[in-house]
Order: C-alpha cells, then structure tokens, then sequence
C-alpha cells in the first residue's frame, strides 16, 4: 500500500513531518504494511498536509489532516481508499486540479522529487535528450518559436535573450537561474524546486547547450533552505548519472551546476545585484548596458533566467514548439503557474494557459475571500504591481491587456484583499518597502520613497491634503522617470493606482475620482 505525505515546506510548515510519523507508526501497531513516499505539494495549500492514499481507481486525497486524525482515519478505511470527513476522492478529479494546464507543473506532487527514476518515467529528460540532437542555434530557434517570455515578470523573450548570448563571442558562458523569489504572495519557484528539482536542471543545461555555456549557478533565497537542500541532492544525483559534469551524456560537452544562496536581500532579484552578489560583491545594481547577455557573471555573457522560464525548456523540447505556443493567447503563449495568496478561501498554485481571468482564479479556484466578505482590491505582479479592482476583474490575463490598464502579471503573485483594507496604509507599505530594500545607488528610489512615506503619512492626517496629493503625484513621476531598476521605477505603481482606484482611503470625494 502506498501512502503520499508532501514534504515541501507549505506542508512541513503545517505538521506534515509529524502526519508522517503518526502513520508509519499506526500502520506499524496495526501490523498493516505501507509505503510512504515523501511527495511535492500539489499546490492546494488548504489541504495542506494532505495525504493521498493510492488506490487501483486512483489516487485518493485527505486533508487537512493531523497526527489526532490518524487512529480515525485507519479504522475508518482509508487505506482502502474509503470516505472519510477529511476525504475528496480522487485527487485528479478535485475541481481545483482538475481544471489547470499543467505543462511546467506537470510532475509536482506525483512522487518523490529525488527520485530520479520517476522523473524519466514521467517523461523527463526527454527535452534534453532531443536537445542533444541539435544544434545550438535549433535549440535556440525552438525556444524562440514557442513564445516563451520570461517568467520572472518582465516576459522579454526567452529566445531572443539566449540568441543574444549565442552570438557573444567569449572563452567563458554561464546560465544563472534566478531563485531569489522575493515577491510577495509568491512560491512556484519554490514549489518546483522543492518538487521536481531536475526540471531546472534539464532547463538549464538546454540552455547551457543552446548558448554554449559550461557553468551554471543557481541564485537561492535565504529563505528557502529546504530548495538548497533538494537541489543540492538532485544536483548530486544527476552528476552521478552523468547528466550533468565534464561529459554531458556522453556528448563531450560539458555543464557544471553549483546552488548560491542569497542573505535576504529583495534586490539581489534584480538581475545585475544578483551578479554583484554571485561574484562576492555587496547586491548593488550595475547600470545597463552593458546586458548580461553581452556582459554578465564576471563580465562573460550569461544567460539569466527565472526558475519558471528554464523549467518550462524542457517540455518545449520534448513536445515541440507548436504544442507549447498553441497555448495562451495574442502574444503571451503557453502557461503560467499563478499563485494565489492573500486573504482567499483556497490558496495556491493554479497553472493555466494566459487568457482566464483574475475572477475565474479568485472565484472558480481560489473560492472568494477566507473572511467570507467581498474582495475589495487585489494586488497582481508583486510589491511592485498596481491594485486591481472589482470592475477589472474581467480582464485577460495577458502581458498587453494588463500593461494597457497600467498593471503586470509580473511573476504571476496574486494576493486578495477584503474590503477591510486600507488602501491608503497599503500604499504606505509600498513605499516603505521601497525604502527598506531600496539598494541606495540613485536618487530617486532611496530619497523618494522615504519622502514618499512621509508625503503618504501627511494624506492620511489630512494635512494640506491637495497639495500633498500633488506632491505624491509628481514625486512618483520622478521616481519612474528617474529610477535606475524597477525596484524605484516601479514602487509607485501601487501607489498611484490606489489613488486612483480608491480615492475615498485617501480622504478623496469619489464624484473627484481621476479618470
Ligand atoms: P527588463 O525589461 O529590463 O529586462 C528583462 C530581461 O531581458 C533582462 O534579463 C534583460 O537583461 C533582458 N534583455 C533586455 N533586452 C535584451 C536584449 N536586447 N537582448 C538580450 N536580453 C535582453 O526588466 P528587469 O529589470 O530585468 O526586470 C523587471 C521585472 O522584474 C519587473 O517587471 C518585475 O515584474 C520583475 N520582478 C520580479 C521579482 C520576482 O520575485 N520574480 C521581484 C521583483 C521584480
Ligand atoms: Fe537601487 Fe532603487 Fe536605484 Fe534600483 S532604483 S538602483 S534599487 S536605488
């Protein structure tokens, strides 16, 4: 009998070490015999630790369950698969699953993510074996065809980045994945790394063979020690199997990955800090250009990529561009793992094809709001990202539609709020956040948004409000115009779209609403 127990951090941090211990050892008192195999998460962090009880229909869910619940849950038949108040039948056909496009997200939750067996049985690897069949520039051409954008938020075209990197010419190239997930409401990087760890590293040894790289680096937040751990493992694991080291497959080409960890600091996801930090230096931006494409890691081009981008390669391969860009809609192909965080009944991972709506995520999947009251505002994209409101909700999710009403789907975050919220004290915090991480090389991020905290803080006490709101107004002009990354070009996106949405938190008469 073979019972699943995650062991991704949104589960252990919920008991699900404990949940697996209870198990083991009421299946021991019982003399029943059972495997336990340390799953990914499935993404529905409700459920969280949810157990799955393999069945010959299929696998069969229970959650959320503590160690209390496990005498119960053995005397009332679970093993069998039989119902229980915990249970959901079967785990494929819960609504929440049943309805996603699981492309980059497809093994997560199957079995145990350092199993490497599992993974070729579940076709991975088959991207890079194709991959290995080709040349750098057809691997380059079909990663452009299939329309993948970055994932990391800015969705610069992935092929066009990697050509960019192909043409340099130099003695040295590196891949950098970006795992410095530092936006808020955000963990599918996380969640990949933690559950399906070689799907990164076949998409950046693709990416190695497309440009011509032989040495790659993942840049890990601080706060994810359990990623390190895995990666670390199944980056071990697949060097022994000898899809990683001096003789990739027996191709003669050689790529070497080695895991970095951040110290916690929000712009080291700023591409060029990153590079400051990976080659030792304090996470400083450097000025553009040069790109890193052309001048990156220790000054050698260098493709750099988020975890998502590199982990949606390798299916690309395997499948064919046209099967990948036959998903999505206009120009924004393919899936994205959206993330739903916040003040929402059911949080999550939900991977779809770009196109639904913000509604159909916070309603169909994520269930409305854990409060039961209506869901006021809901930041997209990040700390950096605008405040949607009600009547927005319908709109595509689609790189163009959300530029063209002045938001991003950025990293695919989404995080609910209630119409508790004070829209004017959220705008507060993303100025604050901006002056706590702003790295301090330009004007007008590091002495802006501390002036913005204070201009914010005269709105909220009503002093010399018009004028104020002016001066906030103009500040964050300047802060976008004059800003040297996003972290200051982009810190009053939610600033002003909380004006401008809900003007009534700011003391502002709704009929004086701006257009
Ligand atoms: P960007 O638009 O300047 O660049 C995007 C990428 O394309 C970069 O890697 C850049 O080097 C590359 N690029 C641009 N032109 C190129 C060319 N001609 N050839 C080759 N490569 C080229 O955006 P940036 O500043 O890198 O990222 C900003 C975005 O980061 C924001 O939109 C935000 O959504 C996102 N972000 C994500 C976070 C996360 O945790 N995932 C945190 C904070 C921001
Ligand atoms: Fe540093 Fe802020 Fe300027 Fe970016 S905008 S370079 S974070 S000071």
């Amino acid at each position: 009998m073979r019972l699943f127990v995650p062991c991704d951090s949104s589960a252990l941090s919920v008991g699900a070490d404990a949940v697996a211990r209870a198990i083991q050892a009421e299946a021991e008192r019982r003399g029943d015999a059972v495997e336990l195999v340390r799953n990914g998460s499935r993404g529905l962090m409700w459920l969280e630790p949810m157990v799955e009880v393999e069945t010959p229909a299929g696998r069969i869910a229970y959650g959320p369950v503590t160690p209390k619940d496990v005498p119960e849950l053995f005397d009332k038949g679970f093993l069998d698969g039989r119902p229980h108040r915990l249970g959901h039948g079967l785990t494929d056909h819960i609504p929440y699953l049943a309805g996603q496009e699981r492309l980059t997200f497809a093994r997560v939750g199957l079995g145990d993510p350092l199993d490497l067996d599992h993974y070729r049985a579940n076709g991975g690897f088959a991207g890079l074996e194709r991959a290995l069949g080709m040349s750098s520039a057809e691997i380059v051409k079909e990663v452009t065809d299939s329309g993948l954008r970055g994932r990391g938020g800015a969705a610069f075209p992935t092929g066009v980045k990697w050509k960019t990197v192909l043409d340099a010419e130099a003695d040295r190239k590196y891949v950098v994945c970006n795992a410095d997930e530092g936006d808020s409401g955000t963990f599918s990087d996380r969640m990949l790394m933690e559950g399906d760890p070689f799907c990164l590293i076949e998409g950046m040894t693709i990416a190695a063979l497309a440009v011509g790289a032989t040495q790659g680096y993942i840049y890990n937040r601080s706060e994810y020690p359990h990623a390190q751990k895995t990666l670390q493992c199944a980056i071990a694991k697949a060097r022994d199997a000898g899809y990683l080291g001096p003789d990739v497959c027996g191709s003669g080409r050689a790529f070497e990955l080695e895991v970095r960890m951040g110290a916690g600091a929000y712009i080291c996801g700023e591409e060029t800090a990153m590079l400051e930090s990976l080659e030792g230096k304090r996470g400083l931006v450097r000025y553009k250009p040069p790109l890193p494409a052309i001048s990156g890691l220790f000054g050698r081009p260098t493709v750099i990529n988020n975890v998502m981008s590199l982990a949606s390669v390798p299916i690309i391969l395997a499948q064919g561009a046209g099967f990948y860009r036959d998903f999505g809609v206009g120009r924004s192909h393919g899936t994205l793992p959206f993330q739903l965080a916040g003040n929402i009944r059911h949080g999550g991972l939900v991977e779809k094809a770009f196109g639904l709506t913000l509604r159909q995520l916070l309603y169909d999947y994520g269930g409305g709001s854990a409060s039961g009251r209506p869901i006021r505002a809901v930041q997209v994209g990040g700390p950096l990202g605008a405040y949607i409101l009600e009547s927005q909700f319908d709109v595509p999710l689609d790189y163009e539609e959300y530029t063209k009403m002045g938001a991003m789907i950025g990293h695919g975050g989404i995080v609910a709020f209630d119409d508790s919220v004070d829209m004017a004290q959220m705008a507060r915090y993303a100025m604050e956040f901006c002056v706590i991480e702003s790295c301090g090389k330009c004007t007008p991020c590091r002495i802006g948004s501390q002036r913005g905290v204070e201009v914010i803080d005269r709105i909220i006490a009503d002093q010399d409000r018009a004028k104020n709101l002016a001066l906030l107004d103009s500040l964050c002009d300047t802060m976008i115009k004059g800003s040297l990354c996003a972290m200051g070009g982009m810190a009053p996106y939610p600033v002003l779209s909380a004006v401008k949405h809900f003007p009534e938190d700011f003391g502002i008469h709704p009929s004086a609403r701006a257009a």
